[in-house]
């Protein structure tokens, strides 16, 4: 089916899942977005709203794709608060994608960062051994670990939730479980997506450990296809340049896990 990417395709919600207090997946019939390669994004249109970058997640049903979005501020509150049969008007998909190696691969999100990670799964092959880890405050914000078991059913793999109160897996923060793994064991390639600071320590473990690292970096966005300028980050325009970089160009900015930009464009510390 052809369909310009930079039009609006309105997709109505068929089904909502409450994945925690505050996060929850919508699933809406769209066969070129349950097709999209991992790490790719959508412009998410909320009508009478705004319009905002989402991940695309995956589903279990052919022809279906989703949006798994976090309640924080006024537009993906009103995304959160959306019904069945209510509309969402979709750009894309926008963005670059994971590069997939072969052998063993660590997988480093927190949060709603997980979604592209999930992508990735679903690209894996029998023979990748894949260690992903959760990372989450607390336990009930923990989301996508049976999901994600299951997905790697056929799979050598491990699932390992990271809570900072240590409410439920290991105690600590994500990157604290990255160290000790590198410390017991070696890894093929690390992906990472989540709060850029999490990424930013993710991505120097991985550079000092000499492994293969890409990063999906999450920058303001308005327009989402490289005219507006919001998601710079040093001389890089995220949603046309990235959203995911190698972790030896990234380790090269000034502003990855330092600086990012408030909506009028300043550079504020992280
Ligand atoms: C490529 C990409 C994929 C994303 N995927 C997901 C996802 O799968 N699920 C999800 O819940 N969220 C995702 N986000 C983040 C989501 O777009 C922002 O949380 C949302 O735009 C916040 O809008 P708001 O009005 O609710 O919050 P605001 O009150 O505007 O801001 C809340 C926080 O979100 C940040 N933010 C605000 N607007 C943007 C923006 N346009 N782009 C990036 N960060 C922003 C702000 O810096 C602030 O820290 C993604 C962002 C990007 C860039
Ligand atoms: S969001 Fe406009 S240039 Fe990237």
């Amino acid at each position: 089916m052809l369909r310009d990417p930079n039009i609006h395709h309105m997709c109505t919600i068929e089904k909502i899942i409450d994945e925690t207090p505050t996060v929850r997946t919508l699933i809406f019939s769209d066969e070129i977005l349950s097709n999209v390669l991992p790490g790719q994004f959508a412009m998410v249109w909320i009508p009478g709203v705004n319009e905002i970058p989402m991940s695309v997640m995956v589903t279990q049903e052919k022809g279906k794709a989703a949006f798994t979005v976090r309640k924080r501020g006024e537009s993906s509150t009103a995304m959160y608060n959306l019904k069945v049969g209510d509309y969402i008007g979709i750009r894309g998909p926008y963005g670059n994608h994971f590069d997939i190696k072969d052998g063993k691969l660590l997988l480093v999100g927190g949060g709603t960062g997980l979604v592209p990670l999930l992508r990735l799964i679903t690209f894996c092959k029998p023979f990748h051994n894949v260690t992903l880890l959760i990372g989450s405050q607390t336990k009930e914000e923990v989301f996508f670990e049976d999901l994600a078991n299951k997905l790697l059913e056929k799979n050598e793999h491990r699932v390992i939730p990271v809570t900072e109160d240590g409410t439920y897996g290991k105690k600590g923060f994500v990157t604290d479980v990255v160290e000790e793994l590198l410390d017991e064991s070696s890894f093929d390639a690390i992906y990472t997506c989540g709060p850029e600071i999490m990424m930013y320590k993710t991505v120097n473990l991985a550079v000092s450990n000499q492994i293969t690292v890409q990063a999906s970096v999450e920058r303001m966005m308005k327009c989402g296809v490289g005219i507006c300028g919001s998601c710079c980050i040093n001389e890089d325009l995220a949603c046309r340049d990235g959203t995911i970089f190698e972790g030896n160009h990234l380790i090269q900015s000034d502003e990855f896990g330092q600086f990012h930009r408030t909506k009028s464009g300043k550079l504020e510390k992280i």
